[in-house]
């Protein structure tokens, strides 16, 4: 495919389109200065400023399988409380649990903490500007490792997302994401590839964007879409005359065998979650949290109870003493 023109089109609608959310800010500062201000995008373009890595990371934990339109309330009020790295690592593991209510994956909050401390101890407050230094930290794999480097350090990598990689596997390839014909690594480099010189850090922020707003999942707007000349899905779909992908997702061409799935209040993510909310009320015995899970949640199995308490032990999510249950 013409990637020059690809990287253009993908810019001029980035321009046009962006969004501006308060982790794309160079730092604190800025943020109150410019919150919603829409010169934002245009700095991508005109300045070669760097982003504060804690704000970054901050907001890839939380942006983590939770949704930005629920993420934005709790950025904010996230950063305000511990402005900087060192605010957090003073912080104590239990206020940050609190703060994390609603976002779900409780884990994430704890590794946040965990990392602050860690940044502050070791590196002296200093995020480490390498993967394999990013990778050592609680909570930070590659994606959000490689998401620092592109963001806070500007540096010319592939970040991969769900949205950008839906993206690639339908412009590039013609498939699904979940039918990708080449291996992680030859994608990965390809998507590096893909990136314009200089350019990696708005370059993957468009990316995300057009991903969740044009590229989308489950109805892509394909009929508004600027790439469309470019995408081979687009180009399959016209070979079977539909007349765009979006329609052809829904052909039985492409009808999928539906996973059988359990719904979500049944899962063990669902009940770990509401033990946690219980706990951010106050310590309880353990008796009662049981007794809580079973008529509030219908977790009826002393078994499977007893499973997931042990497994938010394990995770350091939750602390047992005698019987009594709490956070810290
Ligand atoms: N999802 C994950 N990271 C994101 C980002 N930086 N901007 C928008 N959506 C995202």
């Amino acid at each position: 495919m013409n990637r020059a023109l690809f990287q253009k089109i993908i810019f001029a609608w980035f321009e046009k389109h962006g969004r501006v959310l308060p982790w794309r800010v160079k730092n604190h500062e800025d943020a109150q200065r410019m919150s919603g201000v829409r010169e934002t995008l245009a700095t991508y373009f005109t300045k070669a400023w760097r982003r504060d890595p804690y704000r970054v990371i901050v907001s890839e934990l939380m942006l983590q399988q939770t949704q930005v339109d629920r993420v934005l309330p709790k950025f904010e009020h996230f950063i305000k409380r511990w402005p900087t790295v060192l605010d957090l690592s003073r912080a104590k593991l239990s206020e940050v649990m609190i703060e994390w209510q609603g976002l779900g994956y409780n884990r994430r909050a704890r590794f946040l903490h965990e990392m602050a401390k860690r940044v502050v101890e070791k590196y002296n407050g200093v995020f480490p500007q390498t993967e394999t230094e990013l990778r050592t930290l609680p909570g930070i794999g590659e994606y959000t490792a490689r998401a620092v480097l592109a963001f806070a350090y500007g540096q010319d990598i592939g970040v991969i997302d769900t949205n950008i990689k839906r993206i690639f596997a339908r412009v590039e390839l013609g498939v699904e994401a979940n039918a990708i014909p080449i291996s992680p690594k030859e994608f990965q480099s390809f998507i590096d590839f893909s990136v314009p010189k200089h350019h990696g850090d708005p370059w993957n922020q468009a990316l995300m964007d057009f991903g969740a707003l044009v590229c989308t999942a489950k109805s892509p707007k394909c009929d508004h879409c600027p790439a469309k000349t470019l995408c081979i899905a687009q180009r399959i779909a016209e070979e079977y005359r539909v007349k765009t992908y979006a329609e052809f997702l829904k052909t039985p061409h492409r009808n999928q065998q539906k996973k059988q799935s359990i719904p979500f209040e049944q899962t063990n993510r669902y009940f770990r979650g509401r033990i946690v909310d219980k706990l951010r009320e106050s310590p309880i015995h353990m008796e009662e949290l049981r007794m809580h899970m079973e008529t509030n949640h219908g977790l009826s199995s002393r078994k499977k109870f007893g499973e997931i308490i042990e497994s938010l032990v394990l995770d350091k999510l939750i602390y047992i003493r005698g019987s009594r249950a709490s956070l810290d």
